[in-house]
């Protein structure tokens, strides 16, 4: 396949219905969730914010794939967050994910339904089977949320769309967003045809809603080694401070 013919539908739908079985967690997943813990644990679910936060703290996580950061969020946040929201475009996906979130969930909440015909999910937790694009973002109806958050995800959008996508994710926010992806500064030679290194800093930084980015690289240093996993979690805020 060369970046010409990768279709992002496609692709995914396709690798919706193995990608589960062929995860294999490796060092660089467990850098990059314990780095993205500690970053969420003290910049976004911080014990002074939860005093003074409204009640409401919502979450909309897209390409959610089997639901493995949505687990991460829900283990080490559930207490906090009052709703959430998990989108991908693989039915698989989703279809994996709630099993892989099913036992959490009903232990959280202890969830009884007496009407089997009821949902068994605790109703904090939707799935969606939905690309990004296809997601209402605009009109008064439609509800922001104060976390949106794309865990590998964005680095698959295509360059003509990933501007469009990165505005509607914004728009879909009304406090922060947050992407993990891979980044470098220097293109390296050779390029898998369904990943992308884009602008994500510039991208945000030209949305006038949003305040302030950051980036963290996903890297740690030891005295005799270094594992950098080249990816960056990217942060956008639409608040000043
Ligand atoms: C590499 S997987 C990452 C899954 C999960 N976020 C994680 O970190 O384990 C990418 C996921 O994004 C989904 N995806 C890619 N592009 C998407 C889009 N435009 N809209 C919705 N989902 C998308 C894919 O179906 C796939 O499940």
């Amino acid at each position: 396949m060369s970046s010409a013919s990768y279709n992002p539908k496609d692709y995914w739908i396709e690798q919706g219905k193995v990608y589960k079985n062929n995860f294999r967690y490796n060092n660089k997943f467990e850098l990059q969730e314990r780095l993205l813990i500690e970053y969420l644990a003290s910049n976004i679910f911080t014990p002074t914010n939860s005093g003074d936060e409204p009640a409401e703290f919502s979450v909309l996580e897209v390409g959610c794939g089997f639901g493995r950061i949505t687990k991460l969020l829900l283990t080490n946040f559930g207490k906090s967050i009052t709703k959430y929201v998990a989108v991908d475009m693989s039915p698989d996906q989703i279809r994996n994910a709630k099993q892989f979130l099913e036992g959490l969930y009903l232990e959280e909440k202890a969830v009884t339904t007496v009407d089997d015909s009821k949902s068994k999910y605790d109703n904090r937790l939707e799935f969606i089977v939905s690309d990004i694009q296809s997601l209402p973002s605009t009109g008064a109806t439609n509800q922001k949320y104060a976390l949106v958050l794309a865990c590998e995800v964005l680095l698959h959008v295509l360059p003509s769309d990933i501007h469009q996508v990165m505005h509607q994710l914004i728009e879909m926010s009304n406090r922060h967003v947050i992407n993990v992806d891979w980044y470098e500064e220097e293109l390296p030679k050779k390029i898998a045809p369904h990943n992308f290194i884009h602008h994500y800093e510039e991208i945000y930084t030209s949305n006038p809603s949003v305040k302030r980015v950051h980036r963290i690289p996903i890297v740690k240093k030891g005295i005799l080694s270094k594992l950098d996993t080249k990816q960056s979690i990217f942060h956008a805020s639409k608040q000043a401070d």
